[in-house]
């Protein structure tokens, strides 16, 4: 299971530095002299405990947000705002609650006034996620879950280049949470999409990801970068895993405390 020659563009930070004035007046420093090079078709998890930064960091990949110093790009080209090309899962699901599933599933594409040619892709995205029967339904009426894999299915039916992708399965059921991230396995290998995979399951990016960055708070910084050299499909039972698996359990107790 390797991925043909990618159609995701490569990320680079470089040196990024995001302060934030917290209520009080005081400056949080939520991140703070980040590197880190993402090549085209990676697929990196960024780990590490509640508050460390990597929801910033994301939003920044996104162009929702601008660096206070340092440099992040796609490609060669400076993130300055968002763009189709990069997809983003929030960490809460964001559906719009005027829409329907279908509806909310397709916004982006009729922004981009491309539903014509795709709307076929609706239809499998929302099969793919289980969804089919609510293509109806309000976000209101859904589950936790379904929201989430809702929300899975819009980024995805963008083909985006680059895929930001914040806790996406984490309100899902440990066996729905599986399938899809073998589904987003399968997506991948076919798009070589670029994806950055934010996830407190330490299974999850051992299971899915090339690399993962540890992250640490206060402020918030990238500890280190561990290479995960499993052959793939892998499997969560194997000695190697487990061994990772504990590895990266210490790191993270070290990093929390
Ligand atoms: N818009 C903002 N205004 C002020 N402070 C912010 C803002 N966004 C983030 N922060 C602060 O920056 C730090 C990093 O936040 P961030 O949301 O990136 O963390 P996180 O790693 O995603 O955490 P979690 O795992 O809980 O989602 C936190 O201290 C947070 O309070
Ligand atoms: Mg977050």
């Amino acid at each position: 299971m390797t991925p043909r020659p990618p159609d995701g563009a490569p990320l680079s930070v470089r040196d990024v530095t995001k302060t934030f004035q917290a209520a009080n007046g005081a400056t949080v420093v939520a991140l703070d002299g980040v590197s880190l090079e993402v090549a085209a078709g990676e697929m990196i998890a960024l780990v590490g405990p509640s508050g460390c930064g990597k929801s910033t960091l994301l939003r920044l990949f996104a162009g929702l947000d601008a660096p206070t110093a340092g440099e992040i790009l796609a490609g060669s080209e400076p993130i300055r705002g968002p763009n189709a090309e990069r997809g983003l899962m929030f960490q809460d699901h964001s559906l719009f609650p005027w829409l329907t599933v279908r509806k909310n599933i397709q916004a982006g594409l009729v922004a981009r006034g491309v539903l014509r040619e795709h709307r076929h892709e609706v239809d499998e995205f929302m099969a793919l996620a289980g969804l089919a029967e609510f293509a109806d339904a309000y976000p209101h009426q859904l589950s936790g879950g379904m929201a989430q894999r809702a929300a899975l299915a819009r980024a995805l039916v963008n083909h985006p280049r680059v895929l930001l992708l914040d806790e996406p399965l984490g309100a899902l059921d440990q066996f729905t949470r599986m399938r899809m991230q073998d589904e987003l396995l399968k997506l991948w290998v076919a798009r070589g999409t670029t994806m950055v995979l934010v996830t407190h399951d330490v299974d999850e990016a051992i299971y899915m990801c090339d690399r993962i960055a540890i992250m640490t708070p206060r402020p918030g910084r990238v500890d280190r970068v561990i290479g995960v050299t499993l052959d793939r499909p892998r499997h969560r039972n194997d000695r190697a895993f487990l061994d990772l698996r504990g590895e990266l359990l210490e790191t993270l107790q070290l990093a929390g405390g």
